[in-house]
């Protein structure tokens, strides 16, 4: 099968998961691994199956991947599934964690489906996981997201490493599931 891991990363963590994703995919098939400034939305149309990844830009995937999808072909041959890193727990990791992830990482997953949906290209589903904020983020989730300084030297610890080796064991496992259904 042809295969293309495009994404956008500004500082590497949605890279991380492309990588993953690109190693699982290329054992047995023919894949490329990208940027999305490097191909046009068209190009994807030489793909059976396109992996479209981004990070979480204010509660939405990153605007320059809704661009590219808001771009993609209607009705074209390939399918797609998703993936994104935020900065936010996911839902399973913490005690009210489905809380903060729908305030602070909601609006991803239609962001995929809904552009999908209007261009009758089948989406196969999505992958996320958190990735490590820079520092201006840390700064903003420091004075508007956690109050707590014990709860923010906690959130800290944890995120510096994500994704970590079990996230990338799991995209790994997330795109082993994709291709075995087509
Ligand atoms: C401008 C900007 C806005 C962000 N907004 C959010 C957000 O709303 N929710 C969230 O969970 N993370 C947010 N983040 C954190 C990133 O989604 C997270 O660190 C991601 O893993 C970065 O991926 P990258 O290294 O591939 O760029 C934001 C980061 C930036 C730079």
């Amino acid at each position: 099968m042809r295969i293309i891991v495009a994404y956008y990363s500004e500082t590497g963590n949605t890279e991380k998961v492309a990588q993953a994703i690109h190693d699982e995919a290329a054992d047995g098939h023919d894949v490329r691994l990208c940027k999305i400034s490097e191909i046009t939305a068209d190009d994807l149309r030489d793909y059976e199956l396109v992996f479209l990844g981004a990070p979480c830009h204010g509660s939405d995937l990153a605007p320059p991947v809704r661009k590219f999808l808001k771009a993609a072909p209607k009705s074209p041959g390939f399918k797609l599934a998703g993936f994104f890193t935020h900065a936010t727990y996911a839902p399973d990791e913490y005690e009210g964690g489905e809380e903060i992830y729908q305030r602070w990482a909601g609006k991803c997953i239609a962001s995929f489906e809904t552009p999908c949906q209007e261009k009758q290209i089948e989406f196969q589903g999505y992958f996320h996981c958190m990735g490590a904020p820079s520092p201006p983020i840390e700064e903003f989730i420091r004075t508007k997201v956690i109050s707590s300084e014990e709860q923010y030297r906690s959130y800290l610890s944890e995120v510096r490493s994500r994704p970590d080796s079990k996230d990338l064991h799991n995209a790994r496992a997330f795109a082993r599931t994709i291709i075995s259904k087509l």
